[in-house]
């Protein structure tokens, strides 16, 4: 049993990369091999629209063509059980470098027919796990949980399995005293990272055990 964990954030050890870690613990806790990737120690585009992927009997037909720091992790997509990600959400999406890994993830896989098919070999089991500086009411209302909710159809339609987990409200900034913010309140801030954090955490860990069953889909 693989897990391969690929996070979207900057952060090597902030919010999203904790709660990643936690599910890959989770996973590792029922025997899965884990393997987890930064995307930003790589150099690579999102999708050039160069339809090797789409291009009829030719070499490339239903995967990525495009050769750098991204196709040896999409190669291990294709043989990993477990296919975990992880990112903040920027501007009510997720960030440039995990859209940039998701369309060149996704558009080999589906096809341009009504309804549309997936290339992907098999079903695996998928879990995203995103997060906010915002806390539930804000996400709702301004939209960021309906494009939470397109990402799992997504991974669901290709790889036949999908779990999201949002951890909303997070803690920011180091030191909230050192920058010009003045629309969170601190004290809330640590509040909910002491009381709630620790909570998603759990979840998180749960969600890599489930990730890691070997019952079949
Ligand atoms: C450039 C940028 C844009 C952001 N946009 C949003 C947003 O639209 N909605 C939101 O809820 N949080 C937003 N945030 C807050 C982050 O999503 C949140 O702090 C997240 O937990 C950070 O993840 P990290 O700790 O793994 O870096 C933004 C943060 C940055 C830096």
């Amino acid at each position: 049993m693989k897990l391969l964990a690929i996070n979207g954030s900057p952060r090597k050890t902030w919010n999203t990369a904790t709660l990643l870690q936690k599910s890959v613990e989770g996973a590792a806790s029922q025997g899965a091999s884990t393997e987890l990737i930064h995307l930003y120690d790589l150099t690579f585009k999102g999708c050039v629209s160069c339809f090797a992927c789409k291009t009829m009997g030719g070499a490339s037909y239903g995967r990525c063509a495009v050769k750098d720091d991204l196709a040896p992790v999409l190669a291990k997509v294709l043989e990993t059980d477990v296919l975990l990600l992880g990112s903040p959400i920027y501007f009510g999406s997720v960030t440039g470098e995990m859209q940039s890994c998701l369309e060149r993830l996704w558009f080999p896989f589906l096809t341009y027919t009504d309804p549309p098919a997936s290339l992907f070999p098999g079903k695996i089991r998928t879990g995203f796990i995103f997060t906010l500086g915002a806390d539930e009411k804000m996400a709702k209302e301004r939209g960021f949980d309906a494009r939470i909710a397109m990402n799992a159809f997504l991974l669901k339609m290709i790889f036949g399995h999908a779990e999201t987990l949002s951890s909303y409200d997070t803690y920011q900034f180091e030191d909230y005293s050192k920058v010009f913010a003045p629309r969170w309140d601190p004290a809330k801030k640590a509040k909910r990272r002491e009381e709630v954090f620790p909570e998603d955490c759990r979840r998180a860990f749960e969600m890599g055990k489930r990730l890691a069953s070997t019952s079949p889909l």
